[in-house]
């Protein structure tokens, strides 16, 4: 066989191949086995932090499985399939209504009547968006007419953080319907100012003005549980297994929200000196969240809760690492650059920035921009895969854009960036969903 697209597509099969079996193994390992589709309980790997593994063989996965139907299926097909997808719909409805809830107490199903009743929706319409769902493996059909939670569906339960990260998504299509308009407006085309983005443009369409921050406390309450959420979608945890962190005695979490993850860190590393920063309505917030979930961390000392603004101001000065986790992507690069200088006059000459966010690839490779021994698996397999590690924080940086100007940056815009703050990047470290790049004060 020579033809070379053929080679491609056998390449890919390859891929898949390994991928899965080394994601099986991972699921083996444990014990419990690998999931089946219609479980009906968490494995325990859904839960834990240190999955590096097995998110690394899932990576491989979807961008193989994705190309090889890119390549096979007819282009129509492909693209159509881009936009015909209301699962977000579905998946709204079912959060909105507690339906995982409701069927939690019922692990043998629900049929659709009584669920419906229970929610106070209409059975014809309830059943429509669960077999829609369940075609994706979230809820079952485990008889005609009766329902169960899956694996999936358990997620959306209300206790679960990441339905809190479904929750503020909702209101994203209505700024996303408006892109191509304030793609050609006058005033916003050409503008990456915070109040040009996608959202102001919908908001004003609709007479309000509000900043994206200027959050009440329950809206407030709801997005700091989103940011936990979002912490278990990414993965982000695992920067407590392969950052160096004993070597380490204080941290600034700058922008700590309220502490999904500083908690975890300060249980993990209990030697650790944790200085919360943040705008002051949050700080109460952050340090309520602290007394409920790790009240015996604050009987010491060494926890601290700082009001911060960033864009104005240094955080506390001459701590060991400056922690930015999910902050730089929320702000175009002025802004970036005002609060990475301003954290910049904070450090002793030893400090570390790391800054801990998702991290865009892009077809073309850029020139070496330092990426350490770990970060080697975040390039892309031959044959390269499309949307190898960019899926997710592609759709991510769509966000940033539409809520602030903002955006998702590749390797090379960290480092520009940081230098334009006399930052020098150091180390990076490739956790899959996201990376941590660490910098280190330029030296002339
Ligand atoms: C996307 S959240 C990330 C929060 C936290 N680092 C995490 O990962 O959960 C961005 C945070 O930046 C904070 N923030 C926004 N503007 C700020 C400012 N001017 N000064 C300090 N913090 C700010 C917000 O309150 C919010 O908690």
């Amino acid at each position: 066989m020579t033809d070379p697209n053929e080679l491609k597509v056998e390449a890919l099969l390859d891929i898949i191949n390994s991928s899965a079996r080394k994601a099986m193994a991972e699921y083996k390992s444990t014990k419990h086995g690998v999931p089946s589709v219609d479980a009906d309980t968490l494995h325990p790997l859904d839960l834990a932090t240190d999955t590096l593994a097995l998110r690394k063989a899932i990576r491989l996965l979807e961008g193989a499985c994705e190309q090889l139907n890119t390549i096979l299926a007819p282009p129509q097909h492909t693209v159509y399939n881009f936009v015909n997808n209301y699962n977000w719909a579905c998946i709204d409805v079912a959060v909105q209504s507690r339906i995982a809830d409701v069927l939690d107490r019922h692990p043998e199903g629900l049929s659709v009547d009584v669920l419906a009743d229970a929610v106070n929706l209409d059975k014809t319409k309830v059943a429509r968006v669960l077999r829609g769902l369940a075609l994706r493996g979230c809820f079952k059909e485990v008889k005609r007419d009766v329902f169960a939670n899956t694996r999936l569906s358990l997620v959306l339960k209300a206790t679960n953080n990441v339905r809190f990260f479904i929750e503020i998504q909702r209101e994203f299509p209505r700024y996303a319907t408006v892109l191509y308009e304030t793609m050609v407006d006058q005033e916003f085309a050409r503008s990456d100012k915070l109040e040009r983005a996608p959202r102001a443009f919908a908001l004003r369409k609709e007479g309000k003005k509000n900043g994206f921050w200027d959050m009440d406390d329950e809206a407030r309450d709801i997005f700091h549980k989103a940011m936990m959420g979002y912490s278990e979608i990414l993965n982000f945890s695992a920067v407590l297994h392969y950052y160096p962190w004993d070597n380490v005695s204080s941290v600034v979490d700058v922008g700590s929200g309220t502490g999904a993850m500083s908690i975890p860190l300060a249980k993990m590393f209990p030697h650790l000196r944790i200085t919360n920063q943040e705008l002051p309505e949050t700080i109460m917030l952050s340090r309520n969240t602290w007394e409920k979930n790790a009240p015996e961390m604050l009987l010491d000392g060494r926890i601290e809760f700082v009001p911060l603004n960033f864009l104005e101001e240094s955080p506390v000065v001459g701590k060991d690492v400056y922690y930015l986790r999910s902050i730089i992507h929320n702000w175009p690069d002025e802004e970036s650059k005002v609060i990475l200088r301003n954290v910049r006059k904070a450090m002793g000459p030893n400090s570390r920035v790391l800054i801990h966010d998702c991290v865009l690839s892009r077809a073309f490779g850029e020139p070496d921009v330092g990426a350490s021994e770990s970060c080697k698996d975040h390039k892309a397999l031959e044959p390269t895969l499309l949307n190898f590690g960019s899926h997710i924080p592609h759709q991510m940086g769509m966000i940033m854009w539409f809520l602030y100007n903002g955006k998702k940056r590749t390797l090379k815009e960290f480092k520009d960036i940081g230098a334009s703050a006399g930052l020098v990047l150091t180390q990076t470290y490739d956790l899959v969903g996201t990376m941590l790049l660490e910098f280190a004060i330029a030296q002339d």
